[in-house]
């Protein structure tokens, strides 16, 4: 038994390290970076000895002009929106090569993994996704991983047009460390209109009456809230906390103010439990794209996601969308409990320490914070932007009601996205999960996560 589980890790190892070591995705055929790098070994081979020295400095100057940017955005819904980005960065430095160094699944629970062992092996990408929150400031800037970029904030005007809520969040110590290049809501129910009607069920606003739905969702052979994948179930929980604790009761989980070990936390938790009981048996299998796909094809009733799926719903179905009219083809609502407030997160990019090709990777932060970078990013995505200044006749009817909430609603943090918890936090909170899915017993949960919060959470050094 142990012998197998030691061979497993040491495989698990050795793949990790090959996939550390795949190298990032040659330049596309008859690409400027192509061309010369081509052109350069050629001339490198005719060289006499004495000039070695110069084209070796010429080799590496052709070979900077490029800019490596690691996300998770390959799917429907997310490819597109980077596709979109890459457009505003190809027209405006087309000497460079960007290179889309995206690793799929939802949240980046691979991307993550991936590029922890690439920084563990000091070989960072030029630039990556990191959510505004302790995910930068508790995991990546504790670390000294990232560069901070106050003179790019200086230089390009943002401090007047990022919202100064945010920027705390991408703070430490007088330095703003990342670009945001979206606003992101985590609590949204989406739903589908057609199937409520059909059986005559109301979209619900308290748990209870979630659950009196599902009694009639289920009798009609339907499923009543679809999920996917482990960090799809970390993000129903946070919603439910939320809706059940309030925006208080949730906030003080990440500040030491609400006690894990409280009878509301138990109570919240058991909503929870309940709420699995609801979800699809294939869950574990799919990421989050199938998931919702359930409700547009009106095999569910009801998906808690993030708004990233607005992009997958009413986006191009030539980029693997579902090119479905908001508010007919799918409707939205705060999930019970969270009407008012705004469970938030927001995708950021960061300059390595130690980045192949700053100068690049500078290029590319600037189109992320810029007006047409954002313009073109968040539409497609299913964001609004994280600049205040963007036109907000592009965004469709389901992102015009998040433009509002945002406006007017109170924001807490999302814990699956990066916002409330540092990685190490995280992590406990996520074992402690997966024990629970499989066993579904809530005071050993209780206690997990009670310990997590004493071990990891505020006041826990
Ligand atoms: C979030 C990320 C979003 C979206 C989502 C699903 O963590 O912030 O931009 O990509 O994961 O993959």
């Amino acid at each position: 038994m142990k012998k197998t589980f030691l061979i497993t890790a040491l495989l698990l190892i050795t793949l990790l390290a090959l996939a550390a070591c795949t190298p990032a995705a040659p330049p596309t055929e008859g690409s400027p970076a192509e061309e010369m790098s081509e052109g350069t070994s050629e001339a490198t081979a005719e060289q006499p000895a004495a000039t070695a020295e110069a084209t070796t400095e010429a080799t590496a100057e052709a070979a900077a002009k490029e800019v490596e940017v690691f996300s998770w955005w390959t799917g429907g819904g997310e490819a597109a929106g980077l596709e979109a980005m890459i457009k505003v960065f190809d027209a405006e430095y087309p000497d460079v090569t960007f290179v889309n160094a995206a690793v799929a699944g939802g949240a980046g629970t691979n991307a993550r993994a991936v590029l922890a062992t690439r920084l563990q092996a000091g070989d960072p990408p030029d630039s990556w996704q990191a959510h505004a929150g302790q995910e930068i400031i508790g995991t990546y800037v504790a670390a000294g991983q990232v560069e901070p970029l106050n003179d790019l904030y200086a230089e390009e005007g943002w401090l007047d047009v990022m919202p100064e809520t945010l920027i705390p969040l991408i703070s430490a110590d007088g330095n703003i460390y990342s670009v945001p290049v979206n606003i992101h809501r985590a609590n949204v129910m989406w739903y589908n209109p057609a199937l409520l009607t059909e059986l005559n069920v109301e979209v619900p606003t308290t748990w209870d009456e979630m659950f009196a739905a599902c009694d009639v969702i289920e009798a009609a052979g339907k499923i009543c809230l679809s999920m996917g994948t482990q960090w799809t179930a970390m993000h129903l929980m946070e919603v439910v906390l939320l809706g059940e604790l309030g925006a208080d009761g949730y906030h003080g989980l990440w500040t030491g103010d609400t006690a894990w070990d409280s009878p509301e936390v138990t109570a919240a938790l058991e909503t929870y439990a309940k709420a699995l009981e609801h979800t699809n048996s294939d869950a574990p299998n799919m990421d989050w794209q199938p998931a919702a796909q359930l409700v547009a094809t009106g095999d569910a009733a009801f998906n808690i996601m993030g708004d990233w799926a607005d992009g997958y719903f009413s986006g191009d179905p030539a980029g693997d969308n579902l090119g479905l009219v908001p508010g007919e083809g799918y409707g939205w609502a705060p999930p019970p409990g969270t009407d008012g407030v705004f469970l938030f997160l927001s995708d950021s990019f960061v300059l390595p320490v130690g980045a192949p090709h700053p100068d690049e990777a500078l290029d590319y932060l600037k189109v992320a914070g810029s007006k047409a970078g954002q313009e073109a990013f968040n539409p497609v995505k299913g964001s609004i932007c994280a600049r205040t200044d963007c036109d907000s006749s592009l965004f469709n009817a389901y992102l015009q009601t998040a433009l509002a909430d945002w406006a007017t609603d109170r924001v807490e943090g999302s814990l699956t996205h990066g916002v409330v918890a540092n990685d190490t936090w995280k992590t406990e909170i996520d074992t402690a999960l997966g024990l629970f899915l499989a066993d579904r017993d809530v005071a050993a949960f209780q206690e997990a996560l009670t310990t997590a919060a004493a071990s990891y959470g505020p006041g826990s050094n």
